[in-house]
């Protein structure tokens, strides 16, 4: 798959590399694609990834990964080029980074999420709302044994959520369908739950899983 990765931190790098290996055409979208630390993103991921510009990342890819700061999300949407027709994978939460991160929680829910506004912001893009529900040392190593991480997407497009459980499998998660694209309105604070926890003094290696019982 021709995947275009939209911003180079935790997420994006994590998720790069990790597609990168297991043979997916990965190209890095970034502000600045000559930055010397951009570079040396893509000499450690190897096989074949690259950096460009968002636009130009985006363009010849078929699933494009939006893992920017959610304040973020709108210019870089705005510069990013079409997006008709893409599987566009939200990995954003609506919160603000920083010391108040706990206190201030979401920015937005109940009557919208993060997104259905990205949904707004990118007309005709097939939306699903994945990995925003852990953080990026699960996306790593999602496995324990045989025990695999649950990750919960939704969207409204289903063969859009095929592609994506397709990928998220690949990685070793247990990818759970949840319904529209409404449902961002309940994973966003899953992925709130996730951050308070981390935050709150469990750390980041943690994950939540899905069983089956009383079957
Ligand atoms: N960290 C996690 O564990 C985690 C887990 C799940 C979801 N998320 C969500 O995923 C998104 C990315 O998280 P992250 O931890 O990877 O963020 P990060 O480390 O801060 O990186 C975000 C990247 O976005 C790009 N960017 C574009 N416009 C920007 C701007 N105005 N200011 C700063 N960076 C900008 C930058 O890449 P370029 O410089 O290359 O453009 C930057 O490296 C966030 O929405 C976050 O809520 C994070």
């Amino acid at each position: 798959v021709k995947i275009a990765i939209v911003g180079t931190g935790s997420v994006g790098q994590t998720l790069g590399k990790r597609w990168s290996a297991l043979g997916h055409s990965v190209c890095f979208g970034t502000r600045n694609p000559a930055e010397a630390r951009v570079q040396q993103l893509v000499s450690e991921t190897g096989h074949g990834a690259s950096a460009a510009t968002v636009a130009d990342a985006v363009r010849p890819a078929e699933v494009v990964v939006l893992a920017v700061p959610y304040d973020a999300v709108e210019q870089t949407l705005r510069g990013a080029g079409e997006l008709s027709g893409k599987v566009l994978i939200d990995a954003t939460n609506p919160v603000v980074m920083g010391a108040d991160l706990l206190r201030r929680g979401l920015l937005i829910g109940h009557d919208t999420s993060g997104g259905e506004e990205v949904a707004r912001l990118a007309p005709g893009a097939r939306v699903v709302k994945a990995l925003n529900t852990v953080g990026a040392t699960v996306m790593a190593a999602p496995q324990n044994g045989s025990d695999r991480a649950v990750l919960f997407y939704c969207g409204d497009d289903g063969s859009s959520k095929q592609t994506v459980a397709q990928l998220l499998g690949e990685l070793g998660f247990d990818p759970v369908d949840c319904g529209p694209l409404s449902t961002s309105r309940l994973l966003e604070p899953v992925g709130m739950l996730w951050i308070a926890l981390a935050f709150g003094g469990r750390g980041p290696h943690f994950a939540f899983k899905m069983m089956s019982v009383g079957a």
